[in-house]
């Protein structure tokens, strides 16, 4: 594709990068995925999702939810799918599609497919669906580029309608996607245990995310000063646990992408299975340890770091003082709804991973040998 560059300037507008463009264009994207509003019916507490073309019948008969995606659509899959089951105690499996192609899946009726993708074209994503359609599975896509072959192969979906993602690393289509989840997962929740309060009450976290979002990109000044004090080293660790676990992959995935940094992403309650040897003053790690019913695990992990000279960032909603003493250095984002919460804590990791890669003069929007779609296998 060839761009002219004061056309490619334009198209950044005030922006240095696409990539940066695009973390701070998400309080819109998310909006833009919940229809502005129009998506969620707050009378009822409930979503309304146009176009996956299933009689409201076809839902009853879902037993079980498979999810087929690569990258961070897969990642968008493991937070989205888990909303899921908390909401709606369906269960979820996520897979990654270049795999699950290759299993020879076992296809079923009351089983529902659901292919992530931004770009609608990923080789393996659509080879995935393929392989589900000649079993005679029912796919639904959630795609955001209009029009795209996923889009077409699938019997139905929902736009995402982050609007365009020029940086190959995803930021505003994954939290695009796991807002159109979470759309699903409270559909399927009241259409099965969730009344109508707590409905109404996700409804209205839901209409405050882009709000949230928008206060969390005003951490953006902090994330660069601890950006360029972490920039120098080789390796690093994210941690998480519960529904942040998906997301310090995410985090992780981001850094190595852009900054050519070896990152890796631990489940927190993983950290004494293996990567607590590769701890030391030369191995930061950055735990997502939010409120809630784990913070005092979360708590434990981050000593277990502490005491082994290891280096931490903090990312959390929590005031509480123990983790003011124990961070290195601390990020902390807004409260929002426990279920939603997941789409602010990776925004920071979005900013911390474009300010390093920044610090570190890489090709932020192109980075070495990836492509923005993979439409080979
Ligand atoms: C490539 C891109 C990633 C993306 C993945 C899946 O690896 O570099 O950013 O997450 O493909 O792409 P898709 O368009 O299917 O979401």
């Amino acid at each position: 594709e060839q761009v002219d560059i004061d056309e490619t300037q334009a198209l950044k507008g005030e922006y240095d990068h696409f990539l940066l463009k695009e973390i701070f264009e998400q309080p819109a994207a998310v909006s833009r995925a919940m229809g502005e509003g129009g998506r969620l019916l707050h009378d009822f507490g409930t979503a309304k999702l146009g176009g996956l073309n299933l009689d409201k019948r076809d839902f009853f008969d879902i037993e079980r939810i498979h999810v087929l995606a690569m990258g961070t659509g897969y990642y968008a899959g493991c937070v989205g799918g888990a909303m899921i089951e908390h909401l709606a105690r369906i269960p979820v499996q996520v897979f990654d599609a270049s795999e699950y192609r290759v299993s020879n899946p076992i296809v079923k009726r009351d089983t529902l497919y659901l292919a992530i993708s931004q770009s609608g074209e990923t080789a393996d994503t659509i080879l995935a669906v393929k392989e589900v359609q000649n079993k005679g599975g029912r796919v639904l896509g959630i795609v955001n580029v209009v029009g795209s072959t996923l889009a077409r192969l699938t019997e139905g979906g929902v736009y995402t309608h982050a609007g365009p993602e020029k940086s190959v690393a995803s930021t505003k289509a994954f939290t695009s996607q796991v807002t159109v989840m979470a759309l699903l997962a409270l559909l399927l929740g009241r259409m099965r245990d969730v009344p109508v309060r707590r409905g109404k009450e996700l409804v209205d976290a839901m209409m405050a995310l882009p709000d949230r979002i928008h206060e969390t990109l005003g951490l953006r000044d902090r994330i660069k000063e601890i950006a360029e004090k972490y920039k120098g080293y080789g390796s690093m660790l994210f941690m998480g646990r519960g529904n942040y676990y998906p997301i310090a992959l995410e985090g992780a995935l981001k850094l190595k992408e852009i900054s050519y940094i070896h990152a890796e992403g631990f489940s927190s309650g993983g950290l004494k299975h293996g990567p607590l040897a590769l701890i030391s003053p030369d191995m930061p790690s950055l735990f997502i340890a939010m409120d809630g019913d784990f913070l005092d695990k979360d708590i434990g992990n981050i000593q277990e770091v502490r005491a082994r000279e290891g280096k931490v960032i903090v990312l959390t909603d929590s005031d509480d003082p123990r983790l003011e003493d124990l961070a290195s250095d601390i990020i902390k984002i807004p409260a929002t709804d426990e279920v939603l919460a997941p789409i602010l804590a990776v925004v920071p990791l979005q900013l911390f991973a474009y300010y390093v890669s920044l610090a570190l003069g890489r090709e932020i929007d192109q980075p070495r040998n990836l492509a923005k779609s993979v439409t080979v296998e």
